[in-house]
């Protein structure tokens, strides 16, 4: 078991492992007292009872357990209105504590839950996927989707602890697995360093070898701690998680979310290496490529409408208010370990570098 302590005020830890006895670990961080545990319907019937009985034999007061329907959907302010409805009729007090069990869906909606019943109450994190893991449950980003956008409503709110037990991603499907490892490879490419050495291990993390993937999730988790505790609030440098969100938002959005986050991700990631190279000089596109086909992710994409990718880029929250109608900001990368932001490309160098995506290179 490894822990990373995010060192922000107050700091918190985050604990990797496999088989991890909840209850006793989170003893050293956060007194046991009242809680509630919310889940959605994938997640509960495998892990809730196990992370209750946890819980419970710790010496924590479980009120109830919530549980809401599964998916994306859910990330909503009609779920979220009967989520707060819920957890008040449970009792929870302000001194209580809200356990979101689940993947990225349920930390987002369950931890802005946390961060608004009662003007906030403690939050802790148990996620369930590779992608919650290494990204969504570190860094205190909790929200939700209006119909107009995704994450267009939130707050931050940093967890008390984060408990990562790699043994709830057995029951993960592949493509869920993958979803991950574009995160991860996105943060190796940003840290370079040991970091990005040890994504040679890539394939055999992905084959679920639990030594090289705690250890890949570790240099994640450290990474983003590293940039969180920076730049907590995305005032400059965090916005070099974004690395390859930029188009691949756009395409995950044009797709009807067809595309999973981490397949948009991983094109978006080659868009960028394209575009990367024309502005900095630094080619990465072929190495780039080959860890991206190890983690089982697509390179190339036909298919889709660049208008409407585009469309969608406009659209995109994280777009400033100066930016041009035909300008978009970019994280690029001078060299591995050394990335930049809010690099302005146009519009015709965006369409050109979807067009890699047809299989030119
Ligand atoms: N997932 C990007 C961030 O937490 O800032």
């Amino acid at each position: 078991m490894n822990t990373v302590t995010v060192d922000l005020t107050p700091s918190y830890p985050v604990v990797i492992g496999a088989e991890i006895p909840i209850g006793e670990v989170l003893a050293a961080h956060v007194s046991p007292g009242p809680c509630v545990i919310v889940t959605d319907s994938n997640v509960g019937p495998l892990h809730l009872a196990d992370a209750c009985g946890s819980l419970e034999s710790a010496g924590w007061e479980v009120l109830d357990n919530l549980q809401f329907i599964a998916g994306e959907e859910s990330k909503s302010l009609k779920v979220y209105s009967e989520l707060l409805g819920r957890v008040a009729r449970t009792g929870l007090g302000r001194d209580g504590t809200i356990f979101a069990l689940g993947g990225g869906v349920v930390g987002d909606l369950v931890g802005f839950v946390a961060a608004s019943y009662m003007r906030g109450v403690r939050l802790v994190m148990l996620p369930t996927t590779l992608l919650s893991m290494v990204d969504s449950s570190v860094g205190g980003k909790v929200g939700l989707d209006l119909p107009e956008g995704k994450n267009l409503v939130g707050a931050f709110h940093q967890p008390e602890a984060v408990v990562a037990d790699i043994a709830r991603l057995e029951t993960l499907p592949e493509r869920e697995i993958s979803n991950g490892l574009a995160e991860l490879v996105k943060m190796g490419l940003l840290a370079g360093g040991e970091y990005f050495r040890d994504l040679d291990a890539i394939s055999a993390a992905r084959s679920g070898d639990s030594g090289p993937l705690v250890k890949l999730i570790e240099h994640a988790v450290r990474y983003k701690a590293s940039v969180v505790e920076r730049d907590e609030r995305e005032g400059g440098l965090r916005s070099v998680l974004n690395y390859g969100h930029t188009i691949g938002h756009g395409l995950e959005a044009a797709s009807g979310y067809r595309l999973s986050h981490g397949e948009a991700i991983s094109l978006g990631m080659v868009c960028a290496a394209k575009i990367g190279a024309k502005h900095t000089g630094f080619d990465l596109m072929e190495r780039q490529r080959e860890l991206l086909l190890a983690c089982g992710l697509p390179v190339t994409q036909t298919g889709f409408d660049a208008g409407a990718v585009l469309a969608a880029m406009s659209r995109d929250k994280k777009r400033a208010a100066e930016d041009g109608a035909r300008m978009h900001r970019f994280v690029l990368l001078e060299e591995i370990g050394r990335p930049v932001w809010g690099v302005s490309v146009s519009e015709p160098e965006v369409i050109e570098a979807l067009e890699t995506l047809k299989g030119a290179g």
